[in-house]
């Protein structure tokens, strides 16, 4: 692929590996092709890791070291997203450069929408995207507050690359002889003719053609599928011709099959465009730009792949496209409908035929065609039912002279609801013909419990919705493709000098070595002599004993040089955690699919991938398998200590209260879909046993002595070298620390040095995430709403072994009153063990889900007293007003969580659009609006005192240059760029002096994680100090030469010896907890935020839209605004992930489903609210950490929870028209699926009354 071929071969790294699969954009660069006919130069921005180098012969390729450089100059396009502060751990930076720096070269002056467009195909886990929208909403018109236009490149794009003429001159001379290129074990043809491709296709029957290669890529890279042929036909069917309608090349891409269809739009009549209009509304969503781009996702692929969830088949069926299919024998031109689709991926063609053409005819008078489709995310998303329908009628009438309706998404192959449409034909389209045809419906299209995808009950109500949709369509516009709103941020800056750039927006240090490639990853680092590549190989069973592990058949494979298990490890074979031991690789048992087993190390990453593939493992399965929580209570499968924590008397609370009620709800896992891949370079020095191990961490020290134990050598021996994380939310530690380790045995066993990087789908099923959580409650309270008692059960899902799942438990306990004075609390929490991949620390470490289960107590509350909004609500009444205890017993004010969400509710001005919301509910049935507001206390610091401190080392050089040294790895959080203003302001020197290279085990020892928001107060504080000590050292000399220059000092201070060079060292704060006593000092202080949510619910298919968001926060004093504000927006995108779309779905028998970009949906352009608004609280300050600043890290992941309870008020609203009032169980996340099920609309109650669950098991498990 061109990704690898960029990467390892022209040693381009600034283009990235985030997926593999064409999801996630990462891999972005440019493909410009010279068109002889239209003498145009045709640009296109294409996914590098599904693109063969094979089929770019006469193609010139741009990636992100093409268009600028710091060393040379910036692109506009760079600096823009920079400067925007849109570059976090800038992972997916450079795709997003490239998205944009196409766009731009084929339309300098784009619109809004033409950006949120060519955007859609690229990923961000860290930014939220706002920044990197207005970054380049400054193409188009606005003005940013964060960063000044005036001081932008401008953008010129008379000095933008030229295409290379040989290219030209190439593509001119049609060139029509036949490519062949011979791999290892595979042949790639490419014919000059057509006459040729038919001959191939007659000789090479199963060789597939590869067109744009996203579906047969795709097989041979994850599903192991392998062709030894390929062809590869692209220059010999994409023409296109119109004729009474459009005949395009079904070599054509999405991309050129839109605008073909906007041409005709426009040529055509209006009345027969319907046709048009529908298949160029499906196109639109069709993947990513880069998938609908260039020799990418052609209208043929789609169509030969013949696959269920296809967005084009349904409505070329529904619209009475044909296509002519040719062979050696002939042509034959084949109408595209429910007989061309034979079943799952097959097709009536004959394995010679190849698609020449497709035909798609315009409407004809009285001819209606719609497109339907729902996804899990508005864009870059499979559908999950979609739908083509056709209605033509007779002249001058509402009689149904023919209809067709075909919905993709619910079986093996595309339906046809040929009963309904009988029933409609002849009759008037009215309300009494259309009524009956629902229950058809509901019969004709069935699903089985178990149907592969789950979402039984609503893709059958979906079915039902479309349909009805395509009746009311003339009424329906809904939200969906609107322009991002205008973002207000508002932050304060405390007056100081103007050389001082502490509580400055400063732009993230390396942003722009981000932007432009430079900045190196640990997988950019070059290939060392020698080197080799690790692959592992991971357990196929839930819980087995292993019998026997064959490595032979691996072994005779070409590269392969070892296989390392168990018995290689020289030292400690197992990490201990929380007091139980986590084996490095399985040796006798297995207990989760995924688990580690053993490793393949080859010459190169695709040998060490078939080494992989030839390891037999023989198991022996073992019956007690466990993976929900409940199977976990049943058979007491429990991680000890299992904590309570208790205040006042809560059966005493419960019994005074006047209404009591017991509620439930249950938060899904999340994925930390970190966009860097975990990765690791080893090397053996050779000598003395050292180890130079380079990873992507947050906790070097906790590698390093993870590595030293398994080679049983000392801590002194490994140095940990960690320049920068493409993201990490908590899950670079452990398991980061253990395949460090494996990778280390490797490097150990073979003396050579050895890289691992994960694959995207690898990492997700060994790597664990955030805990699934089922939360049980009961709550006492009063009619005016105040709460006298409240008793909470949690079960975390915590998975095979114990990793941190006992801290998080404890976690969530501490978290148990949020905002709220409980008189009379409990809560108690269980890590409960099963047979499922090990979940870990995530963003937040268990207080999202905790949280989640108070505020739904406190909705149900509402729900049950049935409170009218104008009133004062119940979150107010029970909220901390004055200084307090926590049920800890820990004592603190809450005045500015007060201030928090007084401010809150005034600037989202929260009762007045309540009021709005309320009408607009009256007035509409089936859209519904809902708005929620929810505070947070979050508690910064480690309960464990130790993990509090930090070291720092600062070194001046002679020419007065500083390296500062410390603790916290930069991941995107920002910490270097806060320490380096740390440092600046205590030497008192620009920024522009000071340098941080890397984190190193080498330069500070015994460090501790970057975790738990509290990075920037322990290491800026540990800075501080190094800082404060070389000052001081100086003093002597500037007071003798107070006119002199910093270089003057230092230089003078080298001649009179003194030292410049010191450690500096941060005790932290002495917190603990004592759970026997159930009180302590867990925390350091409190960070308080309160946030507010609309959206519009669209009741027929779930599908929601966040129209607004406010959110206030109090995060004392900012070091850095930008980088703050990047953090609570990022924070807060990633909540709305958790609660409203990331789904884990595992196999009844324990094997994640979910292992990409294409299954687990992420927040992506589309999803950020219309409007966003982040106001920081004025005249806020702390004392107890740096500067009076506060940890933000973490906190606002809670406040996508206003989403999550936003959606569920549109959903109480859409449940009191079907006549249900009260409280009711709406599950996190609040899919779609989950919504439209709990509107409880008319379609929903005919699928479930004709309900088909049975004994069958389900397709996914409900851990
Ligand atoms: C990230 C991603 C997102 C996607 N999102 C969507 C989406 O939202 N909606 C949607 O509908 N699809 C989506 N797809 C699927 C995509 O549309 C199809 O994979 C694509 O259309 C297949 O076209 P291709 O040219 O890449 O086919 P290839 O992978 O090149 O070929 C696929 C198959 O078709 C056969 N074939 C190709 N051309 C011909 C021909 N002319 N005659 C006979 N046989 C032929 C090949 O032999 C092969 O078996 C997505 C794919 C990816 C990777
Ligand atoms: S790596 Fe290519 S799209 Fe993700
Ligand atoms: S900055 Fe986008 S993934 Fe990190």
């Amino acid at each position: 692929m061109l990704l690898s071929f960029l990467r390892k071969n022209l040693r381009l790294t600034g283009t990235k590996y985030g997926c593999g699969g064409g999801g996630c954009g990462a891999c972005t660069v440019m493909v410009s092709r010279y068109d002889p006919q239209t003498k145009n130069i045709n640009h296109w921005s294409v996914n590098a890791c599904l693109l063969p180098v094979c089929q770019l012969h006469g193609a010139a390729v741009t990636t992100v070291e093409g268009i600028g450089s710091t060393k040379t100059k910036l692109h506009p396009v760079q600096e823009r997203i920079a400067k925007a502060h849109g570059s976090q751990c800038g992972f997916c930076t450079p795709g997003m450069v490239m998205s944009m720096y196409t766009l731009l070269r084929n339309n300098p002056q784009p619109t809004m929408e033409d950006v949120t467009e060519g955007l859609a195909g690229n990923l961000c886990r860290c930014t939220g995207y706002r920044p990197i929208v207005d970054g380049y909403r400054t193409f188009c018109e606005g003005q940013p507050e964060l960063f000044s236009k005036g001081d932008l490149l401008p953008l010129d794009p008379t000095q933008d690359l030229i295409f290379p003429p040989e290219l030209m001159r190439l593509a001119e001379v049609k060139d029509q002889t036949t490519q062949r290129f011979c791999g290892e074990r595979m042949t790639w043809i490419s014919p000059g003719s057509l006459n040729e491709l038919l001959q191939l296709k007659a000789d090479y029957p199963q060789a597939p053609l590869v067109m744009g290669n996203t579906n047969i890529g795709l097989d041979m890279k994850f599903k192991g599928i392998f062709h030894p042929v390929i062809i590869s036909p692209t220059q010999v069917i994409s023409e296109w011709f119109v004729f009474v309608g459009v005949c395009v090349g079904a070599g054509c891409s999405m991309s050129f099959l839109k605008s073909v269809l906007e041409r005709s739009i426009n040529d055509f009549p209006p009345e027969s465009t319907h046709m048009f209009r529908a298949l160029l509304q499906q196109i639109k969503l069709v993947g990513g730009q880069q998938i609908r781009n260039v020799a990418v996702s052609t209208l043929g692929g789609n169509i030969a792949s013949a696959y269920p969830n296809s967005d084009l088949t349904p409505i070329l069926a529904a619209g009475r496209c044909t296509l002519v299919a040719l062979s050696k024998d002939g042509r034959r031109r084949v109408p595209i409908d429910k007989d061309f689709f034979l079943g799952f991926a097959k097709t009536v063609l004959k394995p010679d035929e190849i698609v020449l053409s497709v035909f798609i005819p315009a409407s004809r008078p009285n001819e209606i065609v719609h497109a339907f489709r729902h996804a899990p995310r508005k864009e870059s998303a499979l559908a999950t039912v979609n739908a083509g329908m056709r209605v033509w009628f007779n002249e001058n009438s509402n009689v149904v002279k023919e209809i067709s309706i075909y919905y993709g998404g619910v079986g093996a192959t595309i339906l046809s609801a040929d009963r309904a449409c009988q029933q409609i034909v002849g009759r008037p389209w009215e309300e009494a013909t259309l009524s009956d045809v629902y229950s058809t419906l509901v019969d004709e299209i069935k699903l089985g419990p178990s149907a592969p995808g789950g979402k039984v009950d609503f893709r059958r109500s979906l079915t039902l919705s479309l349909f009805f949709k395509f009746n009311l369509l003339r009424y329906m516009v809904f939200l969906y493709r609107q322009n991002h709103g205008i973002t207000v941020l508002k932050w304060e800056i405390c007056g100081q000098s103007a050389q001082d750039p502490v509580g400055r927006p400063m732009m993230h240090r390396t942003a722009l070595s981000q932007a432009t490639g430079e900045a190196v990853y640990c997988d950019d680092l070059p290939q060392t002599d020698g080197e080799l590549f690790l692959v592992i190989v991971t357990s196929s069973r839930p819980h087995a004993k292993i019998t026997h592990i064959d490595f032979s058949e691996a072994l005779k494979l070409p590269g392969v040089v070892d296989v390392i298990t168990a018995k290689d490890i020289p030292g400690k074979r197992f990490r201990t955690f929380t007091g139980y031991d986590e084996e490095l690789l399985a040796e006798d048992e297995v207990t989760c699919v995924g688990q580690m087993v053993c490793a393949v190390v080859a010459d190169s990453k695709a040998h060490a991938k078939r080494g992989a593939a030839a390891v037999k493992i023989s198991y022996e399965d073992l019956q007690d398998r466990i993976f929900t929580v409940e199977e976990a209570i049943e058979k007491e499968s429990f991680f000890l200590p299992r904590r309570q924590i208790e205040r006042g008397d809560v059966e005493k609370g419960l019994r005074e209260a006047e209404q009591v009620y017991e509620g439930e709800i249950r938060i899904g896992g999340q994925e930390h879909f970190y966009l860097e891949t975990q990765s690791f370079l080893v090397i053996p020095i050779g000598e003395e046993k050292e180890m130079k191990v380079y990873l992507s961490t947050q906790h070097p020290a906790f590698t390093q002595e993870a590595v030293a134990e398994t080679l049983g050598i000392p801590s002194n021996r490994v140095s940990c070298h960690v320049k920068r994380l493409g993201g990490a939310f908590g899950g670079k530690v452990t398991k980061t620390a253990i395949l460090a380790s494996i990778t280390a045995v490797a490097a150990s066993k073979t003396g050579r040095p050895v890289r691992c990087v994960l694959e995207r789908g690898e990492d997700m099923l060994i790597t664990g995430g955030r805990h699934p959580v089922w939360g049980i409650y009961k709550v006492g309270f009063m009619k005016d709403g105040r709460i006298t008692a409240a008793d909470f059960q949690y079960y975390a899902n915590a998975g095979n072994v114990v990793d941190e799942s006992v801290l998080v438990a404890e976690k969530i306990l501490l978290h148990l009153d949020n905002a709220y004075n409980i008189p009379n609390l409990r809560g108690r929490s269980a890590a409960c063990k099963t047979n499922l991949p090990s979940n870990t620390a995530f963003r937040g470490f268990g207080v999202p889900q905790c949280m989640l289960v108070v505020e739904s107590m406190i909705d149900d509350v509402a729900l049950k007293l049935g409170r009218l909004p104008e009133e004062v609500s119940i979150r107010e009444i029970n909220m901390y007003k004055e200084v307090s205890l926590t049920h800890y017993k820990m004592e603190f004010d809450p005045e500015n969580l007060v201030r928090c969400w007084n401010e809150c509710m005034k600037k989202a001005d929260f009762r007045q659009r309540r009021q709005g919301i309320d009408l607009f509910n009256q007035q509409n049935q089936f859209k519904k609006r809902g708005i929620a507001i929810v505070p947070i206390k979050y508690g910064i610091g480690f309960a464990e005192a130790f993990l509090n401190q930090a070291a720092a080392l600062v070194h001046i050089y002679k020419d007065g240059s500083v390296l500062v040294s410390h603790g916290g790895t930069e991941m995107g959080q920002g910490i270097h760029t806060k320490v380096q203003q740390v440092a600046s302001r205590e030497l008192n020197i620009p920024t522009s002096l000071i340098h941080i290279s890397e984190t190193s085990t080498q330069c500070v020892p015994n460090t501790c994680p970057s975790a738990a928001s509290f990075g920037t107060d322990a290491n800026g504080m540990a800075v501080k100090d190094a800082c404060q000590i070389l000052y001081n050292r100086l003093e002597p000399i500037r007071k003798k030469n107070p006119k002199g220059t910093w270089q003057n000092w230092i230089i003078t201070a080298f001649l009179q010896k003194i030292s410049l060079s010191a450690t500096g060292y941060y005790r932290g704060h002495d917190l603990d907890m004592d759970w026997e006593k159930q009180e302590g000092k867990p925390y350091a202080y409190f960070t308080y935020a309160v946030g507010c949510s609309e959206v519009e619910l669209d009741c027929l298919t779930g599908e929601y839209r966040t129209l607004r968001t406010d959110i206030v926060v109090d995060i004392g004093r900012s070091i850095n605004p930008s980088i703050d504000i990047g953090q609570i927006e990022g924070a807060f995108m990633q909540g709305l992930g958790l609660y409203t779309m990331e789904e884990l779905k595992f196999s009844p028998s324990g094997v994640l489903y979910t292992r990409g970009p294409s299954q687990y949906k992420i927040p992506s352009f589309c999803d950020v609210p219309l409007k966003f608004n982040v106001y920081l609280l004025a005249g806020s300050s702390n004392p107890h950490a740096i500067y009076s600043s506060k940890g933000i890290g973490e906190p606002t992941v809670f406040l996508g929870s206003s989403v999550f309870f936003a959606i569920k008020d549109a959903v109480t609203a859409a449940r009191k028209d079907a006549g249900l009032t009260g409280p009711f169980q709406l599950n996190s996340p609040a899919t779609p699926e989950r919504a439209c099920l709990a509107c409880a609309t008319h379609f929903t109650q005919m699928v479930r009354d004709e309900s088909t669950s049975g004994p069958a098991q389900p397709w996914a498990l409900n851990i």
